[in-house]
């Protein structure tokens, strides 16, 4: 049997032949959400550099923190966009432990993402999860999912969590977003770069070719311009590890740890 027969988590009709960054994110993470040829990408990957799936760890701790960050200013909405397959510690989880009444939004256009996330809402009122490219601002905006759960007069908690280094076209994308939050909402992101050793081998980008989400690595002040109309609070733009790390044990070495990592304010 292949491991497609039979498995309840995969969408009926949907196409998952070509490999996704969801699965294979899914796939290092340690999760079961992925099949043959997304594994094969990741073994790649790793075979690549044996340090990927360390990073994409350390940017699922960053994520929790940046959401837990959020929390304690006072945000209470969150719109998590390409959101990936749950795993531990998802944004609705960690708000709503802190306040059962926050609200999320998840958006991903990956059908195994979109199918499992739902499952797990299905008796959550005040979380729900869209199927929808995030390139498509207005549709996203004007969605039932939003309209019905998150109220843009009050600020917002916008994640971009490893999503902009699969657009092409970036800057008009946040900056669309951007325009529709109110001031103290906030923008977290993480992005892959070229700028330290550990992801900038590239036969990373080339694999990535191989599946739907080719990727588009940038540099500093390419990332430090997706901020543009936020104030970046402290530390400003590290890496993932380095960002507010609960312990100061966790800081890790910035070639070795490879993502972005930033979180912003809007005044
Ligand atoms: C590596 S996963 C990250 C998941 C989660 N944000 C995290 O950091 O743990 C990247 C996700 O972005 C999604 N994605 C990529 N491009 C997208 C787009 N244009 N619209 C919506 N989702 C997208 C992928 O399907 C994938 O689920």
């Amino acid at each position: 049997m292949s491991d497609q027969e039979g498995a309840d988590w995969i969408p009926p009709g949907a196409d998952l032949s070509r490999p996704s960054a969801a699965r294979i994110y899914d796939y290092l993470l340690g999760g079961a959400h992925n099949l043959a040829p997304d594994r094969a990408v990741a073994q790649q990957l790793q075979a690549i550099q044996p340090q990927v799936a360390s990073v994409a760890r350390r940017n699922r701790a960053f994520l929790r923190r940046a959401v837990r960050f959020l929390l304690e200013q006072g945000v209470r909405q969150f719109l998590d966009l390409g959101s990936g397959i749950p795993t531990v510690g998802n944004v609705h989880e960690v708000a709503q432990a802190v306040d059962p009444g926050a609200r999320v939004v998840y958006v991903d256009y990956e059908p195994v993402a979109v199918a499992h996330s739902r499952m797990l809402l299905k008796d959550n009122p005040n979380a729900a999860a869209l199927e929808a490219d995030a390139t498509d601002v207005e549709g996203v905006l004007a969605s039932a999912e939003v309209t019905r759960l998150l109220d843009l007069r009050r600020p917002v908690g916008l994640l971009a969590i490893t999503l902009g280094h699969y657009l092409p076209e970036v800057r008009g994308v946040f900056a669309g977003y951007r325009a529709a939050l109110v001031p103290g909402s906030y923008l977290a992101l993480t992005h892959l770069t070229n700028d330290f050793a550990v992801l900038s081998d590239p036969r990373v980008a080339e694999t990535m070719r191989g599946t739907q989400d080719h990727i588009h690595p940038r540099t500093r002040d390419e990332v430090l311009a997706l901020f543009e109309g936020f104030e970046l609070v402290e530390p400003g733009l590290t890496t993932s590890a380095n960002w507010r790390p609960d312990r100061l044990a966790a800081v890790v070495d910035p070639e070795e740890d490879g993502l972005y990592a930033g979180v912003g304010a809007k005044r």
